[in-house]
């Protein structure tokens, strides 16, 4: 499956199942190193990057098998603590197994982690917390080398909310003697997922959602059953791709509150929501307005990963929109696709102006990273005539099949 082939000008609608979420389970599946046993993972979407993440945990000895929709991880059989620099490669979030396989057996190894190309995205604050656990950490020949013999609890102060680096030093104290208490943590979703994830197997962990989460290292863990929290960003996508194409779509496995700040621009550009109690409802109708300024920020601000879809929501807005890209320097490689398609977007360092045009034309275009796929799916059901989008495996590291959902609401999309 080399590309995705969308014949754009239908509307959308219908109801669709969000997949559990990407950036909640890769940590949960480093975490599952802290317990020399079984756990199982409900709800974890299929995806490349969970493909590599298995992947590294076979490597380690440990053993991962899919029964239906649940993946079942046992890590007693554990033997090794390096990651070959091909898995490392695959994904950034392989990074995150650093802190556990530290908390697990004392020593590490592994070379610096790859992922989407977003601008520099330096692992120093990871590296950071580590030390302050106790950790040594050298670079020996372009790998790090890790012992970590006897890591001890302290307070840990990040100088910006780092999503990975929040979770790696909570993996990290796990494995530590004592109390930790992490300030400036990020308080994203996903961190509070993590958080319930390790409770389930014994450890003591809280705080995650707010910026200071206490870690009290050392406990004795058990198997346990948990169940990952639903995909924001897929999420945010449907809703985009509604909003596009019009019509009127139901999602069910949300959490409304997560996506607030998307729902808001949206509501913003005139769009009808709706939601509670794990659904939302969209409708759109006609060209959509402007959603004034969007300013990506760490939760609970605008989340970056939806910057690039609610652009191409907005494409042929009545309007202006103005997006300023706070986390990642550069964040904007989808522009250049989206030109290709007769968008009118220009862009000033972090700042992207989007003025809306009446017509979007299909085009060949190239994913040219996860989030960045996802905005040119958008874009092609708002297209008139067919859009080809190439370099699809990007978009496959964080959506199961965003054809089978598209289609089912009444798309014309289509595999190739
Ligand atoms: C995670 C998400 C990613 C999302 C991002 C921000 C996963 C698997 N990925 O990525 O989808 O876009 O959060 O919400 O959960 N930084 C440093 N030094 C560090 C670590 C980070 O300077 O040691 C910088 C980064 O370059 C970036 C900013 O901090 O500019 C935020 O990055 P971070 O929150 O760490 O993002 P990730 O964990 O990589």
């Amino acid at each position: 499956m080399s590309q995705i082939t969308i014949r754009g000008g239908r509307k959308l609608e219908g109801t669709v199942q969000v997949q559990g979420a990407k950036n909640s389970v890769l940590p949960i599946l480093a975490a599952t190193i802290l317990h020399p046993g079984q756990v199982v993972l409900r709800g974890c979407p299929r995806l490349s990057d969970v493909e590599a993440s298995i992947q590294i945990l076979r490597h380690l000895g440990c053993t991962a098998r899919w029964e239906g929709g649940e993946l079942l991880v046992d890590t007693s059989t554990m033997s090794r603590w390096d990651i070959p620099d091909n898995l490392m490669r695959e994904m950034r979030s392989s990074v995150i197994f650093l802190g556990a396989i530290l908390a697990r057996l004392g020593w590490a190894e592994m070379s610096y982690p790859g992922g989407c190309e977003l601008g520099p995205r330096p692992i120093d604050m990871h590296l950071s917390a580590l030390r302050k656990l106790g950790a040594d950490l050298r670079e020996e020949g372009g790998r790090l080398r890790c012992t970590a013999q006897h890591m001890t609890g302290r307070e840990i102060a990040l100088s910006i909310p780092s999503v990975g680096a929040t979770e790696n030093a909570i993996l990290a104290a796990c494995g530590a003697e004592g109390e930790t208490v992490l300030v400036n943590a990020a308080r994203e979703p996903e961190i509070r997922d993590l958080q319930e994830f390790l409770c389930a197997i014994g450890c003591k962990v809280r705080g995650a959602g707010s910026s200071t989460i206490c870690i009290s290292g050392r406990q004795k863990t058990h198997d346990a059953v948990h169940t990952v929290m639903p995909d924001r960003i897929v999420g945010a996508t449907y809703l985009a791709a509604v909003a596009a194409a019009g019509g009127v779509v139901e999602l069910k496995n949300v959490n409304y509150r997560h996506l607030s700040t998307v729902t808001a621009a949206l509501h913003e550009a005139g769009c009808k929501i709706s939601g509670g109690d794990g659904r939302i409802l969209l409708k759109a109708e006609g060209r959509l307005g402007s959603a004034g300024t969007v300013r990506t920020a760490p939760y609970p601000g605008f989340p970056t990963d939806a910057q690039a879809i609610l652009m191409a929501a907005l494409l042929k807005s009545q309007g202006t929109t103005v997006f300023v890209e706070t986390i990642f320097e550069n964040r904007y490689r989808h522009v250049d696709e989206l030109h290709r398609m007769g968008a009118d977007i220009s862009i000033a360092d972090r700042v992207a102006i989007v003025t809306g045009v009446p017509r979007l034309y299909g085009a060949e275009v190239r994913a040219t990273d996860l989030r960045g796929g996802a905005a040119l799916l958008v874009a092609g059901l708002a297209a008139e005539g067919v859009t080809r989008i190439g370099d699809v495996h990007h978009i496959q590291r964080g959506y199961e099949d965003p054809v089978r959902d598209l289609a089912a609401l009444g798309a014309d999309i289509v595999w190739e």
